[in-house]
């Protein structure tokens, strides 16, 4: 079968980079080997797909070349997509910061991705595993050759939308990873990202009690030159921590370093707990909930203040030493602490790391040595923030590359 464009993967990038490709004239097959279209956008979202940004900048993501998606992102915009959305008439709303979801399924995207590729004459192949790609030198029509196990598909351009490793159960492979290697490419280590992270089980002790406990915190962390710093819920768990705090800075940590939790973001823990105690008969915790229950719960108070100093939380605040209630305070505003790992790419929404944008044109995502050639989506390295960035990337991406075809 000749093809001028076989896309491989049926998720986001490729629904999308073939439903234009298509109704630009060019003849376009589309495989994955899940028997069912987009299950990341089906699961996305919490089943509602939180399907851009408004506020998307190059800022918003990672990779080793900050400055790669710039293009794409301009080329495409949120207000694209949501002209999209608008023409199929799909009902969204604003979460917040920007975030835009469907108000009653992800499959609503599906449908419309799809819609445009019926009205691109996609060619789709379910169920359908790739065991071979050859390239061919020669004729620019008939470059490439995917073995399948539906057959053989002959093409001129070959975009891979295969995504990255997260979640193995619903279809995630290396594939793009490793067919990268197949032509020489750089790959940028990959590791989960936007995941929970994980304590040894002898730091977490004190706090598996309150699992599901939740506060507003402020979170940074540096490797190198890359800082990540966001103001967001934290979500106590048995293992460790989540939330969307968690998740975001989890892109940015790598193991052996620590995060900085501010508990208290709002106030100077030291300067209040020095007040409290000139004011103050209570016991240190209800003091402090007196002034701040409401930003800390107090299971959470409790579990930490026995964590730091045991026996503090039922101390007289009027009995504490100085220097104690400073260090205390302190640490409620700079809470160190270092993470054994992440729940790893069974819970991550997305791979950092990814083919080498060093090996990419940034203006069309074609491969600089293998013409015809073109990587896109998450198999990039390029990762979003949590909130809808990552799904503007794949949109951006796809169509970018969709054009140049
Ligand atoms: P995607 O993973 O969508 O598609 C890859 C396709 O390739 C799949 O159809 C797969 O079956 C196929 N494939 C893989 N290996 C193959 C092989 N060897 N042969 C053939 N086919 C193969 N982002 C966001 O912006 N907003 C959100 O709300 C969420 N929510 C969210 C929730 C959860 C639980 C997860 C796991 C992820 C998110 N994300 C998200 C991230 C988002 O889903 C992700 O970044 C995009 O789906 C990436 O799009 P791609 O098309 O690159 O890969």
């Amino acid at each position: 079968m000749k093809f001028d464009v076989v896309v491989i993967g049926a998720g986001a990038a490729g629904l999308m980079c073939a439903g234009v490709a298509g109704q630009r004239g060019l003849r376009v097959a589309l495989l994955d080997h899940s028997a069912t279209l987009a299950e990341k956008i089906r699961i996305s979202g919490g089943g509602r797909c939180n399907f851009t940004n408004l506020h998307t900048k190059p800022e918003n993501f990672l990779s080793a070349n900050p400055h790669f998606c710039r293009s794409a992102l301009s080329r495409y915009t949120p207000q694209d997509f949501l002209q999209l959305v608008g023409q199929h008439r799909i009902p969204f709303h604003e979460k917040h910061k920007g975030q835009l979801f469907c108000d009653e399924s992800s499959q609503d995207i599906i449908d419309m991705l799809w819609a445009e590729c019926e009205r691109g004459q996609v060619q789709l192949r379910q169920r359908c595993t790739v065991d071979e790609i050859q390239k061919h030198d020669g004729d620019a029509r008939q470059r490439f050759t995917v073995r399948t196990s539906l057959g053989e598909f002959n093409c001129a351009n070959l975009v891979i939308a295969t995504g990255g490793l997260s979640i193995p159960k619903i279809g995630a492979t290396d594939f793009a990873f490793k067919l990268a290697q197949q032509f020489g490419l750089r790959v940028v280590e990959t590791r989960p990202a936007l995941v929970p992270l994980t304590f040894d089980p002898h730091t977490w002790a004190p706090f598996t009690a309150i699992s599901g406990a939740a506060l507003e915190v402020e979170v940074h962390t540096a490797v190198g030159k890359e800082k990540g710093q966001f103001r967001e819920d934290l979500l106590f768990t048995h293992r460790g921590l989540s939330g969307p705090a968690i998740l975001q800075i989890s892109s940015y940590w790598q193991p052996g370093h620590d995060l900085s939790i501010n508990l208290l973001p709002e106030m100077d823990a030291a300067e209040l707990l020095l007040k409290l105690k000139r004011q103050s008969k209570q016991t240190v915790l209800n003091a402090l909930m007196s002034e701040c229950g409401a930003l800390l719960p107090r299971s959470v108070a409790t579990a930490w203040l026995d964590k730091v100093s045991p026996s503090l939380a039922e101390s007289k605040i009027a009995d504490v030493a100085d220097k104690l209630l400073r260090a205390v305070g302190a640490a409620l505003n700079d809470w160190r602490i270092r993470p054994q790992g992440s729940e790893g790419y069974r819970k991550a929404e997305v791979t950092r790391g990814g083919v080498d944008t060093r090996d990419i044109q940034q203006q069309s995502l074609e491969v600089r040595t293998v013409p015809g050639l073109y990587f896109i989506g998450e198999a990039v390295d390029v990762t979003g923030w949590l909130g809808g960035y990552n799904f503007q990337w794949a949109w951006a991406s796809a169509v970018t590359a969709a054009l140049a075809l």
